[in-house]
């Protein structure tokens, strides 16, 4: 059988559900995010072979979804077998229990199944109890917990440290430093990010 065959959701539907709860966020820079969304129409297609990674099996055990996020997470969960699952860190530069613990596959990026060259929309994957380290980048950044809750810590950030639970969201401006911990259970992540360049976060 081909992917499209086996495929509940095509990469297009995936980006309809991220956008639509990106739309839904009551918050000036969510909504501004939002807005800057391309329609998925305009934006060809690519045919990428999945790529699988052992730590996906956590997806089975992600923590508790929120009303706005249950059908992504669904859809995630139907479909992940058949995603483009990366690790773009390598164990000598973060440490093997992150690499180990962490994946993230693409819906539109410049290699994503949707062609998308402004900016950049995936979803991240984080075993319970890992931390992704402070880090920065050009980009500007919006992450909305899907799944589970994340421990939240911000340079400059008013409401930071605090834990962020899935339907939350957690704004970063370009190279504000920032870092995550997944809690009890494995956290999903609904990443974008807008401006700057394609580049691989300063890990500091
Ligand atoms: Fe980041």
């Amino acid at each position: 059988m081909t992917r499209d065959i086996n495929l509940s959701y095509s990469p297009k539907e995936i980006f309809e559900l991220a956008g639509n709860i990106v739309s839904r966020l009551s918050d000036e820079n969510a909504s501004s995010f939002a807005a800057g969304l391309p329609n998925v129409n305009s934006l060809s297609l690519r045919e990428l072979a999945p790529s699988l990674l052992p730590i996906i099996n956590s997806i089975k055990s992600v923590g508790a979804v929120s009303e706005s996020t249950s059908e992504l997470v669904a859809a995630i969960k139907d479909t992940y077998e058949f995603q483009a699952w990366r690790q773009p860190y390598s164990e000598k530069d973060i440490g093997a229990t992150f690499t180990n613990g962490s994946a993230w596959f693409p819906i539109a990026d410049v290699n994503g199944p949707i062609v998308y060259t402004e900016g950049l929309v995936e979803i991240m994957l984080l075993n319970s109890g890992i931390t992704y380290p402070k880090h920065s980048h050009s980009p500007e950044e919006l992450y909305i917990v899907l799944a589970g809750q994340v421990w939240w810590e911000a340079d400059g950030a008013a409401d930071s440290p605090t834990w962020k639970k899935a339907g939350e969201f957690i704004h970063h401006l370009p190279h504000q430093e920032h870092a995550i911990t997944a809690g009890d259970d494995a956290v999903l992540i609904l990443n974008l990010w807008r401006g700057g360049s394609f580049e691989m976060p300063n890990i500091t």
